[in-house]
């Protein structure tokens, strides 16, 4: 399972990045925003140091305007992954795109039926939103229940499944059980992951009983 960092923040993601777990990146137009910073200076300096999958969503709403910015936005590195909206002129704009050889990312996906389209646009990833449609009342997990048996009915669907709007542990925890690719995680989720206060507890009388022995390891 893959894990993305969903942030526009260059230190966090160095940061993180040290902790040995991060394959790859996703930003959006509200984190870049966030950031305060040029858009193509945030993806640049992302890229220096990340070799997976970096993604930068295009503003255009008509396929041929998104295809131009893919373009631009394909020339700051290799591992750009070009994200566009789950709309008509989205999935055409993901067709021409991935026929060219660029990843593509399609996001703001809520439903099955818009899953299947992105798998047959050629996606290398789509996103299926979990935490918004936990926000509205339903159960997001169970959308990404769903894409992950319809993908798995098809060799030919070689889209991964990219669980986005991730608010929790239990979210990637659930995302594992059910075979997702891979999920983008916010770096307060992302560390959330490592906690248990067994793990603290334990650790806190193993050193206390360490230190006890008045003996050291090196
Ligand atoms: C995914 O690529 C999006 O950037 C992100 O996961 C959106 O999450 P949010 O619903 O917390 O804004």
């Amino acid at each position: 399972m893959k894990f993305f960092i969903d942030t526009a923040d260059v230190d966090e993601i160095r940061e993180l990045t040290d902790t040995g777990m991060i394959d790859g990146v996703t930003t959006n137009p509200s984190l870049i925003a966030k950031s305060g910073r040029k858009f193509a200076d945030v993806i640049e300096e992302i890229c220096s140091f990340i070799d997976g999958p970096v993604s930068a969503e295009v503003a255009a709403i008509d396929a041929p305007t998104m295809i131009k910015e893919g373009h631009k936005l394909a020339q700051i590195a290799k591992n750009v992954t070009i994200k566009v909206p789950l709309t008509v002129d989205g999935l055409k704009a993901c067709k021409v795109l991935s026929d060219e050889g660029t990843m593509v990312n399609v996001t703001l996906c809520f439903s099955p039926a818009q899953a299947i389209l992105a798998a047959k646009a050629g996606a290398t990833f789509v996103s299926p939103f979990v935490g918004r449609l936990d926000d509205i009342g339903l159960d997001g997990m169970d959308l990404i229940a769903d894409i992950c048996e319809i993908y798995e009915n098809y060799a030919n669907f070689e889209t991964q499944v990219l669980v986005a709007s991730v608010r929790s542990p239990k979210h990637v925890v659930d995302a594992a059980r059910m075979g997702a690719h891979v999920v983008t995680i916010p770096p307060s989720a992302l560390r959330q992951l490592y906690n248990h206060p067994l793990t603290d507890k334990g650790l806190d009388s193993f050193l206390k009983d360490w230190a006890g022995t008045g003996q050291s390891i090196l």
